[in-house]
């Protein structure tokens, strides 16, 4: 493995699972050091110590602000930096505008959206100066509605535009920092296998995930892991402010 990230120091949000798991594992693999954060302190602990001396873990919910400070303060005294920041922690609740109570849609933008507006606030007076990316995981949920998920839809097309608006704060002071929003299809982790677990029909729903994606399957987390290392590597210094689509065609 090319060591892209060599020097680099990241914080993962909801890197106990899934996408934020397999980000966190690619970046070490590409010489970073990572700070991975999560809510499940059991998976989180594990995963660090699985990982070895470039990892820490810090229990951090993302909609604390008084967890943030701990969780970017923990990257400067274990590592002495902070050059990268993955805003990945994001929950699905299925339900159209009908059967959603207002309590689920709240805790869902409260995650969803204003966990990483959170990040994007907060990570400034780590990374300003020095520079630095920060990788916003929207969902191609962003771009296509489907009715039974007005939340996520809500608070993931906020995700796109908070993106732009925070790149373009980021630019006109100077700071030498850029913000990106990835766009994944459906892709094979945790998050899937608990939305088909609130469904009826979990075949048919899997089977129409499945026909959304042209290219003929759903996604693998280690491809949305590819695409990480490019925001956050210094390949992709002239990328701002912009739409990073992953997803097998399904927006298309
Ligand atoms: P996952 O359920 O496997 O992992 C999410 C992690 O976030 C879990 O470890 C969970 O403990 C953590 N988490 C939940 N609430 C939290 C909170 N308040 N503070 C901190 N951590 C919290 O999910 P997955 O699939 O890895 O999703 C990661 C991101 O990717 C989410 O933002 C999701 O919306 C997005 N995404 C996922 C897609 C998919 O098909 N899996 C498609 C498009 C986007």
């Amino acid at each position: 493995m090319a060591q892209r990230l060599s020097g680099k120091v990241a914080l993962v949000t909801g890197a106990a699972s899934g996408l934020g798991e397999a980000i966190g594992r690619r970046f070490i693999a590409e010489g970073a050091a990572v700070v991975l954060t999560d809510i499940d302190q059991a998976t989180g602990t594990a995963l660090a110590k699985e990982l070895g001396a470039a990892a820490r873990f810090q229990h951090h919910d993302v909609t604390r602000e008084a967890d943030w400070l701990d969780a970017l303060n923990l990257a400067k005294t274990a590592f002495g930096k902070l050059d990268i920041l993955v805003n990945n922690a994001g929950i699905t609740t299925m339900g159209s505008v009908e059967d959603l109570t207002v309590d689920q849609f709240r805790h869902m933008l409260d995650i969803d959206l204003i966990g990483v507006f959170l990040g994007c606030k907060h990570c400034i007076p780590f990374m300003k100066g020095a520079g630095g990316s920060v990788i916003n995981i929207a969902s191609m949920a962003s771009i296509r509605a489907r009715p039974d998920l007005v939340g996520y839809n809500a608070a993931k097309a906020g995700v796109t535009h908070l993106t732009k608006s925070v790149a373009l704060h980021y630019a006109r002071q100077g700071y030498r920092m850029r913000c990106n929003s990835v766009h994944p299809g459906v892709i094979e982790t945790a998050m899937i296998r608990k939305v088909l677990a609130q469904v009826p029909d979990p075949d048919e729903i899997y089977a129409g995930f499945v026909a959304v994606h042209p290219i003929g399957r759903i996604g693998q987390a280690h491809e949305i892991g590819s695409i990480a290392v490019y925001l956050a590597s210094d390949e992709s210094t002239f990328a701002t402010g912009a739409e990073f689509v992953v997803d097998g065609g399904s927006s298309l």
